[in-house]
Formats: structure tokens, C-alpha cells, sequence
């Protein structure tokens, strides 16, 4: 084949993902080819394509390796786990030395530091990339967490930059470490993710029950606050939400599913590793734990009989509470941020991968889920010091935090009062209250600790590692 004729870029993988990251290279002049054991997703690649780009769908990985320029740049984007093995097993033996194999998937980070020493072993290269911002996302300008692999990097840096967000002129892509960092650093920005829907269904529940608000009211209120400070790609498309008409019925799309949430695991995941890292990630904690108590709906049919479950009015002008549970959104967002961030912190020095934090702060300006308004406030503190262990002790972030939380504490109260189950909120305002206390009953647990297990403890006045024999004072 012509070498001019020859592909730049190979996609395993045309689901919406895989087929809209492929169009959006391709709407930036790279010849684009694609493959999908399922051969009609290969003939919707094409249709799809910008009239004028260069887009091929092929039926066959042989065919696609065959017509894919040196060094081969193949990205699969496969569901999680097996399919990403199979794939990797399926394309080695047709590839060159040097060869570059992407996983662009929500793979979990172990799975990609064993392929990346596969990979490498067999001579060719093995990088995990995040990519964030749904097929819409995908499409017009993704935010992308690559890692690892610095010679491959620099062969797809110009591809990547080319079609990522911009903000500010500034492509929301950067190498993120070593080893598996890209895919660390996008499970953990699943964990953020989670926690903030957690958060926005709890303002939603207290709007829509507990003050009464219709959709139509809810989405002005959400309309309101994606025009403030508040703004963030969540918020904004839970605004559209409520105007979503039903196809089926005469209501709106929202009342008419069902409150059983899913989950594929990258929430779960960050939660399992800061237990892992001892670094408290609890928002991100409880808004995995609520998905799953959401899924046991029968249980809870039963649960609402016997406990005669009722919510409450709020008795607060309804003004007056949106712009409580406005400042309490906020507070608890910067609460989960802050928790994500000092995980990745934690992680970048013990799992040895170097993450730069100011750039995944500056990446997750655009393009993917969580972005949202206040990671600009976010990047000039990690601008400032770019070895923030926590975004709670920058000083600009505290005098936010500071203004918002007595609405947070109100909120809260109310909730309590009227049978609310807002844990995320909650949650927030206790990581917050543990954080910022010099002093923690945690001398307890040291006594009862040192006392039926003679694990010892320290003292506060002097060094050491102290054991006592513990009194019974049973009388
Ligand atoms: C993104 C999303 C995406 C993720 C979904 C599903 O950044 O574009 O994080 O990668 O897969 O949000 O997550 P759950 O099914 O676990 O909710």
C-alpha cells in the first residue's frame, strides 16, 4: 500500500465511545480506521463521518493492522477486564516492534500495569489513557489522562492535543505519571463523579419533596445555579433533565424511572484504594454505598412499610432555601474534590507514578464530567503549590469553605428534622468537621485498643510506645 494511503490512527472497539473518539480524529484531518467485531458498527462509522474526512471501517483486525502507517497506533476502547485481554492477545501477533497499543477503557489500574509489562516484554508499547466526556464528549473534545509510556506518548501527544478540549486555548490532555497513572487518575475521577450525582440527587430530593418544587420550577433552579458559581457540567445537564418529555406517557422522563442506580465499578474502585492508601475518601464512600442501597429496591418497599416512612415539608421560604442548599452544593463539592485530590496525592508518591496534580487539575477544567467552574479556583492552588496535600488547607479554598458552611450546618439540620436521607451532604460536613480538628476522641480507640488487645500507644507528652495493664472498675 501507498504510504500516503496508509491510516494514522486504528480504533478496536466502534460502540459510541470508540466510533465518536475516532470521528472527532478524523474532523481533525488524521486518516481514521476502525474496527468492530460487530461489522455494522464499522458501516455506522462511515455513515457517520464529516463529509471530506477520511473514515474507514474495516472487518477484520488483520485488514485494519495491514492499513495502519509505522509506528501502528491502536486504541481499543472495550468494555473493562477480559475483553480488553483478548483484544491485546488477538493483536500482538500481527504488529511490528515499536508498535504503540492503547487502552483508552475505564480499566482497573492493575490490570494495566500487568499489560504494560506484557506489552513491553513482547517489544511493543502498552499505554492506559482516561477518557472523560461521554459520547458528546468523545465526539467534539474530550478531557484525556494518559500514562506511562513517555516514548509512545510523544508519538500521539499531536493526536490527542489535536482532539481534546481546549480551555483557554490550552489542550485539556498531559502525560500524568508513570505506569498506570492515566488510568488511576481517571478511576479517581469516576470516584468524584459519583460523589457529585450523589450530592446534586440530594438537592434534588429536598427541592422536589421537601419544598415542593415541580420540574419546571427545578429546572430554573438549576438553570440559576449553572449561571453562577455553581456551574459545572453536572449541574447543567441535570438543569436539562427536568424538561425531558416522556415518549411513553404524558409526565417527564425523570418521574418515570426507576430509582435503582447502576454502577460498573470505577466508584467502587477508588473507594477500595484509599482504604488501601489509608487516605478518607467518605463523599466518594457514601455515594457508592447509596447506589447500592438504591439497588436493593424491594428491601426497601418493605423497609417503608414497617418504618411508615414519610419525608417532611421544609418549613424554610423556599428563596431563602435554595440559596442555602446552593452554598451547602458547593461546600460539599470542594469537599469532594479536595478528598479525590489528596488521594492522588497519596498515591503519586507510594504507587510510584508521579502524578502532576496542577495538570490534572488544568485537564479536568474541560472537557470530561466533572468539570465544573471552581477548578480554575482549584488550579491556582495547586499552581501556587503544586505539593497541596489536601485543597482544604490552601488558604483562598478555606475562606470559601468558611462563607459557605453555616448554610451547610442549616440545611443539614432541616434535613435531619424532616427525615431526609442526605449523606452526602452530611458526610461532607463531617469529613470537614474531622479534618479541621486539631483534637479527635481517637485517644479513645487507643485505650480500648492498648486495653483488650495491648496494641499500645503513644503519649502526648512525652516519645515512645506505652502498653498498661488496664484496671476493671466492674463494681
Ligand atoms: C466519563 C465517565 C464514564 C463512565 C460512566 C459510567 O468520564 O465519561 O466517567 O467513563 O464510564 O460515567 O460510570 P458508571 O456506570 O459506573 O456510573
Amino acid at each position: 500500500m501507498e504510504k500516503n494511503n496508509l491510516f494514522d490512527f486504528g480504533m478496536i472497539g466502534l460502540g459510541t465511545m470508540g466510533r465518536n473518539l475516532l470521528l472527532n480524529m478524523a474532523d481533525h484531518g488524521f486518516k481514521a480506521i476502525g474496527f468492530d467485531k460487530d461489522l455494522q458498527k464499522g458501516k455506522l462509522l462511515e455513515t457517520s463521518a464529516t463529509p471530506g474526512t477520511t473514515v474507514k471501517g474495516v472487518d477484520t483486525l488483520e485488514e485494519m493492522v495491514k492499513q495502519l502507517g509505522v509506528p501502528r497506533k491502536i486504541m481499543m476502547l472495550v468494555p473493562a477486564g477480559k475483553p480488553v485481554d483478548d483484544v491485546i492477545n488477538s493483536l500482538l501477533p500481527l504488529l511490528e516492534k515499536g508498535d504503540i497499543i492503547i487502552d483508552g477503557g475505564n480499566s482497573h489500574y492493575t490490570d494495566t500495569l500487568r499489560r504494560v509489562n506484557f506489552v513491553r516484554d513482547k517489544g511493543f508499547h502498552f499505554m492506559g489513557i482516561g477518557i472523560s466526556g461521554g459520547e458528546h464528549g468523545a465526539r467534539t473534545g474530550p478531557s484525556i489522562m494518559p500514562g506511562g509510556d513517555p516514548e509512545a506518548y510523544a508519538q500521539v501527544k499531536h493526536i490527542l492535543e489535536a482532539v481534546a478540549a481546549k480551555v483557554n486555548g490550552s489542550a485539556c490532555v498531559a502525560h500524568l505519571g508513570k505506569g498506570a497513572a492515566g488510568h488511576y487518575v481517571k478511576m479517581v475521577h469516576n470516584g468524584i463523579e459519583y460523589a457529585i450525582m450523589q450530592l446534586i440527587s440530594e438537592t434534588y430530593q429536598l427541592l422536589h419533596e421537601g419544598e415542593g418544587l415541580n420540574n419546571d420550577e427545578l429546572h430554573k433552579v438549576y438553570k440559576n445555579w449553572n449561571e453562577g458559581e455553581l456551574q459545572s457540567y453536572l449541574v447543567e445537564i441535570t438543569r436539562d433533565i427536568f424538561l425531558q418529555a416522556d415518549d411513553k406517557t404524558e409526565n417527564r422522563l425523570v418521574d418515570m424511572i426507576l430509582d435503582r442506580a447502576g454502577a460498573k465499578g470505577t466508584g467502587k474502585w477508588t473507594s477500595q484504594d484509599s482504604m488501601d492508601l489509608g487516605i478518607p475518601v467518605p463523599v466518594i464512600d457514601i455515594a457508592v454505598s447509596l447506589r447500592d442501597l438504591s439497588a436493593a429496591k424491594e428491601e426497601r418497599i418493605q423497609a417503608a412499610a414497617l418504618y411508615k416512612s414519610t419525608h417532611f415539608k421544609i418549613e424554610v421560604p423556599r428563596e431563602v432555601f435554595i440559596q442555602q442548599l446552593a452554598d451547602s452544593l458547593y461546600f460539599s463539592m470542594i469537599v469532594c474534590y479536595a478528598q479525590g485530590l489528596a488521594l492522588l496525592h497519596k498515591a503519586s508518591s507510594e504507587l510510584q507514578m508521579d502524578i502532576p496534580l496542577p495538570e490534572v487539575v488544568r485537564i479536568w477544567r474541560g472537557g470530561c464530567i466533572i468539570r465544573a467552574a471552581m477548578l480554575e479556583i482549584f488550579y491556582t492552588a495547586f499552581q501556587e503549590n503544586p505539593n497541596l496535600p489536601n485543597l482544604l488547607l490552601d488558604k483562598n479554598i478555606a475562606a470559601l469553605i468558611q462563607a459557605k458552611q453555616q448554610h451547610l450546618r442549616t440545611v443539614i439540620m432541616h434535613t435531619v428534622q424532616t427525615g431526609f436521607p442526605v449523606a452526602g451532604l452530611m458526610t461532607s460536613l463531617c469529613y470537614f468537621e474531622a479534618y479541621r480538628s486539631e483534637q479527635l476522641p481517637t485517644n479513645l480507640i487507643q485505650a480500648q485498643r492498648d486495653y483488650f488487645g495491648a496494641h499500645t500507644y503513644q503519649r502526648v507528652d512525652m516519645p515512645g510506645i506505652f502498653h498498661t495493664e488496664w484496671a476493671s472498675f466492674d463494681n
